[in-house]
């Protein structure tokens, strides 16, 4: 009988149909519309949905992104790369001016550097913010 119930719920939600037999048949109900739910537009699903994407293409601040990926070898040299606070590496190289910066952090600097610091979602603006936080860094 259990098992009947439990089809026949099944076939319920399946079909789209709303189900309110009793409270277990609810929750079954509840579980199973999560896997697929359905986002209809102007509904509050939607503009979770439309924050969530807005949050992603939001990178964060460069001290985040720094984190995230040119952290992995500035932070303790990983093949040479200047550590981040450490004056007497950066200074030579700040000594080059921002913008040469900017391109080796966009374009890479071989071999040990790769191109855009392995940050592929960072946009060339965010890679110059980060540099620019490394330099403030390491002054
Ligand atoms: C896989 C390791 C690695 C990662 C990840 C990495 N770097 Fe580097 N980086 C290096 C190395 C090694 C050098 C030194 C290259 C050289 O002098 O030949 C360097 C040098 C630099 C320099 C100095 C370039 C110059 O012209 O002197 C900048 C600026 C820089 N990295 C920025 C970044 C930024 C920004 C990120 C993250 C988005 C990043 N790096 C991620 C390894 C890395």
């Amino acid at each position: 009988m259990n098992k009947l119930r439990l089809l026949l719920v099944s076939v319920l939600v399946v079909s789209g149909l709303t189900v309110s037999a009793g409270p277990v048949e609810d929750a079954i109900a509840q579980r199973i519309a999560r896997v697929g739910s359905v986002c209809v537009e102007g509904t509050d699903c939607v503009q979770a949905t439309a924050a969530l994407i807005v949050t992603g293409s939001e990178a964060g601040d460069p001290e985040t992104n720094y984190k995230k990926t040119c952290a992995t070898c500035h932070n303790t040299g990983v093949a040479g790369a200047p550590k981040l606070g450490d004056v007497a590496q950066w200074q030579p190289r700040i000594a080059k001016g921002i913008d040469a910066l900017y391109v080796s952090s966009i374009s890479g600097m071989p071999p040990g550097m790769p191109a855009k610091g392995m940050c592929f979602n960072c946009t060339d603006d965010e890679l110059k913010a980060i540099v620019d936080y490394m330099v403030e860094a390491s002054r």
